[in-house]
């Protein structure tokens, strides 16, 4: 039986990363991020590092319709869905008493509203990937942030995005595991991507967890069996408190 996996933000980073493995271990996948270009290239190289098939389409995350349409993508290529993996995220900085609106509301319809619109159309998929894959059922992987869940000045709108986000694999575990569908964010702290490429100048880049450790973590994820679920994994970065990004 082949699983399949639906990855946002595949395009660069954690998600590239992600979408490598998956296709390493014969998933067909569905990518997205917002350039073709970019899309048609990774799909070439997911396909020579193993994925039997791959299908793609454009969407910005802002947009809730072009969100549900990757998964209406993945719905007439594939049918079932195993793994959603949920990395596409944007970040910002600033103090809460300067923090301009348009930044607090872009910020949460990336990281949060597009993850809810996305999870919503691909339920049905989930659940019947999980009931053709009795072993393993289904798994959502949302990439949240460990400023989801220890506070970290100036991070105030990216850091609530990310507890929103925790939140809802909570509940979404709550109440859809017992139908083998399990929720899982995973909460690093500085990953060296080009999103934590602004921060080196204080964090160093090689201080910094690298995309294959989350990578680990998700491989863990898709092998775990259907009655064991994660609701959230936090991964500190070595020579800090555990506490910090
Ligand atoms: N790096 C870190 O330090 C770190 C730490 C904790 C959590 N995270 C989380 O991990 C996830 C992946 O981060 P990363 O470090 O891999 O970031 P990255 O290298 O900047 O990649 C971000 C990905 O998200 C996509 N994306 C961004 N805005 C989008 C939008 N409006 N519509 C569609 N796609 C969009 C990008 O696609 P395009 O090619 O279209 O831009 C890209 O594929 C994010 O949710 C992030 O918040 C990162």
């Amino acid at each position: 039986m082949m699983r399949s996996a639906l990855i946002t933000g595949a395009s660069r980073g954690i998600g590239r990363g992600i979408a490598m493995e998956l296709a390493g271990q014969g998933f067909g996948l569905t990518v997205t991020a917002r350039r073709e270009q970019d899309l048609k290239d990774l799909a070439a190289a997911l396909k020579d590092n193993g994925a039997p098939e791959v299908h793609y389409r454009t969407a910005d995350l802002v947009d809730r319709e072009a969100s549900a349409a990757v998964v209406a993508e993945h719905q007439r290529c594939f049918g079932t869905l195993n793994a959603l993996v949920l990395s596409g995220g944007v970040g910002t900085a600033g103090p809460i008493g300067d923090l301009p609106a348009h930044r607090f509301d872009k910020t949460f319809a990336v990281n949060v509203d597009s993850a809810m619109a996305i999870i919503q159309a691909a339920l049905p998929m989930l659940r019947a990937g999980a009931e053709a894959d009795p072993t393993h059922g289904s798994r959502v992987i949302a990439l949240a942030s460990i400023t989801g869940v220890y506070a970290e000045p100036n991070l105030a709108a990216y850091g609530a995005a990310k507890a929103a986000l925790i939140s809802l694999m909570e509940t979404l575990n709550a109440e859809e595991s017992a139908r083998g569908v399990m929720g899982t964010a995973i909460a690093p702290a500085f990953v060296q991507t080009d999103m934590s490429a602004w921060t080196t100048d204080t964090v160093p880049a090689d201080s910094m967890i690298q995309v294959s450790d989350i990578v680990a973590v998700v491989r863990m994820l898709v092998d775990l069996g259907r009655t064991a679920s994660i609701t959230k994994i936090v991964v500190g970065r070595s020579g800090t408190s555990g506490y910090q990004a």
